[in-house]
């Protein structure tokens, strides 16, 4: 399965020439798509159905469970198509996220069996575990995947990459970003939840799209892109956090479920944590 995932990452990247225009139409978050958005959709959905290899998929773009007719296997699959897809017109680096399940999709995310994602860079990389650490590896010019890194720790560093907007923050999450950089954080957000997270995994740090004034339960996706990331970061060494406690432990009880989002090195989102905890009391 990661091989399917692999083999359409390079058709998805080549497919960057194909438009870089709005679809004008609105995904079940109310947001605007990109044509690539649906395209990379479809391409994912209909190479899997041909599989045959998955029971169900959910993914970003679409509204219900799609449920595939005599599977070779019970696993359910889910996928965040494009990652951080306002930035394609302007060229900045976009991922493909995927997080593979024994069977039903609405399950917690420390069920996961595998979870993957590719970053569309200067260099197309994918990065997975299955369980068994995470490894990286670097697209070649066929298409093929060349390993670049084996089992991946998350190390010490100081980056932060903060989401939304400071007026909005709740209390606890203004002493977390205020005790950041009091620590000599440096700030790095680009839009792309992939690529921000692939830095903080390489360099350490946090990267945190936190609940807000109005928008208390975040922005980010709880299947489609919490819970692959933090599958990823938790098995190199690191933790994801709702603010409270640990996003793997929440069982979603609808694929469009959302959540804050804290996600790096233990250090951090222990701290996260300690603050919530003592502005809630
Ligand atoms: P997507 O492109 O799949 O809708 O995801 C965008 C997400 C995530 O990648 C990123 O961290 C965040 O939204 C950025 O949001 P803002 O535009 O509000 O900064
Ligand atoms: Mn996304
Ligand atoms: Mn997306």
């Amino acid at each position: 399965m990661i091989l399917f995932f692999a083999e359409n990452g390079q058709e998805i990247k080549n497919g960057f020439l194909k438009s870089q225009n709005k679809a004008g139409t609105s995904n079940i978050y109310g947001e605007e798509q990109m044509a690539l958005d649906k395209w990379a959709d479809e391409v994912l959905i209909n190479g899997l159905k041909k599989t045959r290899l998955v029971r169900y998929i959910a993914t970003e773009e679409q509204p219900n469970i799609i449920e595939i007719d005599n599977p070779r296997n019970q696993f359910g699959v889910v996928i965040d198509p494009l990652d951080g897809s306002s930035l394609i017109d302007v060229n900045l680096a976009v991922g493909t996220i995927i997080g593979i399940y024994p069977g039903t999709v609405l399950d917690k995310g420390e069920n996961m069996i595998a979870a993957m994602y590719i970053l569309y860079g200067p260099l197309t990389t994918l990065t997975f575990t299955t369980g068994n650490g995470v490894h990286d590896f670097v697209m070649g010019e066929k298409g093929e995947f060349y390993l670049t890194a084996e089992n991946i720790r998350i190390p010490d560093g100081k980056i932060y990459a903060p989401g939304a907007l400071r007026k909005d923050y709740l209390p606890a999450h203004s002493k977390f970003i205020e005790s950041l950089e009091n620590d000599g954080y440096k700030l790095r957000f680009s839009g792309s939840f992939v690529a921000d997270m692939h830095q903080i995994l390489h360099k350490g740090g946090v990267f945190t799209y936190p609940g807000i004034k109005g928008k208390e339960k975040g922005k980010l996706r709880l299947l489609f892109e919490a819970n692959p990331m933090g599958r990823i970061i938790a098995e190199a060494g690191g933790a994801i956090s709702n603010g409270k406690k640990d996003i793997l432990s929440i069982l979603p009880d609808a694929i469009d479920n959302i959540t804050p989002v804290y996600a790096g090195s233990k250090k951090e989102i222990g701290l996260i944590e300690r603050y919530t905890q003592e502005l809630s009391v």
